[in-house]
């Protein structure tokens, strides 16, 4: 069953009903948008797809740099966290075949001044044992096109934004019809880690879901199997996309599908996948997780003092220019690394 929407909508509610927990809640302006993929193709300059990241400014072709040492800023408001996050990026298709970007937006709940990026979530209940510098994972996979295919993955989901806090009838592929505010991702990575490797060749086998998992915020119900007894943090992105600009049902497919398409092709939406790379400073991490703390759930108020934060207009000054040099703007016959919905 997938309670998500419910769950995140009651947590929006009730900022400190976590008690046994922590919400730790944060912005992350954009760093950079480009094509790369340091975790899949470590190495590869101009990976098969277009990326989002945020995080610190160590981002690179490869990731095995120590990033707090390698960053000289991040983009996240907690000072101490050089942590890369990033997602696949949304594309509109016109009717005459061409695609143009969809930007991302300051969530309107507390980061309406943030320059895009995401909004992300340290989410626990009861005690949990932060990441170890190194370790980085996925969840979601970019091949998928079916809903039984994506079940496979706990929470996964689209919010067709009526207003900015809407948070009911969430769905696992693309909402159908035009959003008035734009269309948030939610991306939910799993609880369980095997506590002993930092990756795995799929970059998922060294983490699971715990059994008892109500695919939204981490219960005192859920149990990590045996395999991987450790549990962590949830990490959790959340993405605005301001699809305002292409509401307009004239420019809609006549044949009633929806115009929109991430950036490795999937016009379904059940390819949604995130990546993440731990990169918090010292036991930052740690010390927050075991403080409970517990954001303020509608503003920029980290509500943690064991955290170092900074403002969002100085976290929007840390950016990375673009090493891949493509066009990202304007209308093109193909996505960037010539990517056609498939
Ligand atoms: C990124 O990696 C490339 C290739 O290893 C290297 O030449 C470049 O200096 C790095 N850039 C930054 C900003 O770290
Ligand atoms: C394709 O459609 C878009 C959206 O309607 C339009 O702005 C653009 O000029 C068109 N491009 C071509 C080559 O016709």
């Amino acid at each position: 069953m997938r309670w998500g929407a419910l769950i995140t909508a009651a947590a929006f509610i009730s900022p400190g009903v976590n008690a046994a927990g922590a919400t730790l809640r944060f912005s992350c302006s954009q760093l950079v948008v480009e094509r790369l993929d340091p975790l899949i193709n470590p190495g590869l300059m101009g990976s098969p797809h277009l990326h989002q990241v945020v995080g610190g400014d160590a981002f690179n072709v490869t990731m095995d740099q120590d990033l707090p040492t390698t960053a000289s800023c991040t983009s996240c408001t907690p000072t101490e966290d050089f942590s890369n996050y990033w997602t696949a990026v949304l594309f509109f298709k016109a009717k005459n075949g061409t695609y143009h970007r969809v930007k991302t937006m300051g969530n309107p709940l507390g980061f309406g001044t943030a320059s895009g990026g995401m909004t992300v979530y340290y989410l626990s209940s009861g005690k949990v044992t932060a990441f170890k510098p190194g370790f980085r994972m996925t969840v979601g996979d970019p091949t998928f096109r079916t809903a039984a295919q994506e079940s496979k993955y706990s929470s996964l989901i689209y919010t067709c934004l009526a207003t900015a806090s809407t948070r009911s009838g969430s769905t696992t592929g693309f909402p159908k019809a035009p959003c008035k505010v734009g269309i948030m991702v939610s991306i939910r990575f799993p609880t369980c880690w095997d506590g002993k490797n930092l990756d795995s060749p799929d970059h998922q086998s060294h983490t699971a879901y715990p059994s008892g998992a109500s695919g939204g915020n981490p219960g005192a119900g859920d149990k990590c199997p045996s395999t991987h007894p450790v549990s962590i943090p949830q990490v959790f992105f959340e993405t605005y996309w301001d699809t305002s600009p292409f509401n307009d049902k004239s420019m809609w497919p006549d044949n009633g599908d929806q115009p929109f398409t991430w950036s490795m092709g999937d016009a379904t939406g059940y390819a949604s996948h995130g990546d993440y790379v731990f990169g918090w400073k010292g036991d930052a991490l740690q010390r927050a997780m075991d403080a409970n703390c517990n954001s303020d759930l509608f503003s920029n108020s980290i509500n943690c003092p064991t955290l170092k934060t900074q403002s969002l207009a100085q976290a929007n000054t840390c950016n990375k220019p673009v090493q891949m040099k493509e066009q990202l703007d304007g209308w093109m016959p193909s996505m960037p690394g010539d990517v056609v919905v498939h």
